[in-house]
């Protein structure tokens, strides 16, 4: 039987809230400000209170004593931000849709084939619109290759599950997509096989080397860069590139650009958005 522990709340000592810091990054490249102990504390209590440890300090110690790799996982697990919606900022899913794929897909007719990443996919939402946009573009009888990949295997888990709350089925995605992609699960809604099947998810560390990845006509790069500090920026932009075809093309989130990180990207406007393209 476990011993009793009681948890205390009172804020982390400096010298631990520097540890977990070079600890996260050293495990996912996320950089945290050095005023984000509420956002550590919101996050690691509920594993201090799991692990029955008395304190944010308590589990310090058992991080520094290397002793249980399930523990480490779940650390950074929870500092990291999986915030993902299907259609997300609509924008580029309009520009491919309306200017990026009708030119390719007419380069491609004759070998009928795209290839896709969507490189920090989280729960999966991203690569399933991708999914649905390309089956609605009238695409079911190519060879459509969509890979989604992540740094946490327990996000890529429910990625490859495809099973939704309805609260997240609410965002983002228009009613006739829902029933025609999807099917009710008791509460939940379950994504059909015929989408599923369209998407291949594997664990992967941006800070890679991409070498074996791709090459790809489009990858999806979004909402991650923003975490990382600038020589991961340009080192990630610099291997995203390698693992595109002549001319493919990044998307990045709203927020983030190769500007002062990667001269050699195009930048190409595209509808609402921008696009970055490959030489
Ligand atoms: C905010 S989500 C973005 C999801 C989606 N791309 C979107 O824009 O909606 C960021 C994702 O990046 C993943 N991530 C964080 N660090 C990573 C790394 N070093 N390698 C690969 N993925 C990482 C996280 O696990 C998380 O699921």
């Amino acid at each position: 039987m476990m011993p009793e522990t009681t948890t205390t709340t009172s804020p982390i000592c400096a010298e631990n809230y520097r540890f977990l810091k070079e600890y996260v990054y050293r495990e996912s490249g996320i950089v945290l400000d050095d005023d984000k102990h509420y956002l550590l504390e919101a996050r690691l209590l509920p594993i201090v209170q799991q692990s029955h440890l008395a304190s944010l300090d308590a589990l310090c110690t058992a991080l520094r004593n290397h002793g249980d790799p399930p523990l480490h996982k779940r650390v950074v697990e929870a500092m990291t931000t999986h915030e993902t919606l299907f259609f997300r900022d609509i924008a580029p899913f309009d520009a491919l849709k309306t200017e990026i794929l009708p030119p390719l897909i007419e380069q491609r007719k004759t070998t009928r084939k795209l290839t896709f990443w969507s490189a920090a996919a989280s729960s999966g939402q991203e690569a399933y619109s991708l999914g649905m946009l390309l089956l609605e573009m009238g695409l079911s009888g190519w060879n459509i290759q969509i890979l989604g990949t992540d740094l946490s295997d327990q996000i890529l888990a429910r990625a490859r599950e495809g099973r939704y709350l309805q609260i997240e089925v609410n965002r983002g995605l228009p009613a006739n997509y829902l029933l025609k992609h999807f099917e009710r699960r008791g509460l939940d809604w379950q994504i059909k096989d015929h989408l599923r099947n369209m998407v291949r998810f594997e664990q992967f560390d941006l800070r890679k080397s991409m070498r074996t990845k791709g090459p790809f006509d489009i990858i999806f790069c979004r909402n991650v860069l923003i975490y990382f500090d600038v020589e991961t920026k340009k080192k990630i932009l610099q291997e995203l590139r390698g693992a595109l075809f002549p001319g493919g093309y990044l998307i990045l989130g709203g927020s983030e650009s190769t500007l002062n990180l990667d001269n050699e990207f195009r930048r190409v406007p595209a509808g609402r958005t921008v696009f970055y393209q490959a030489p």
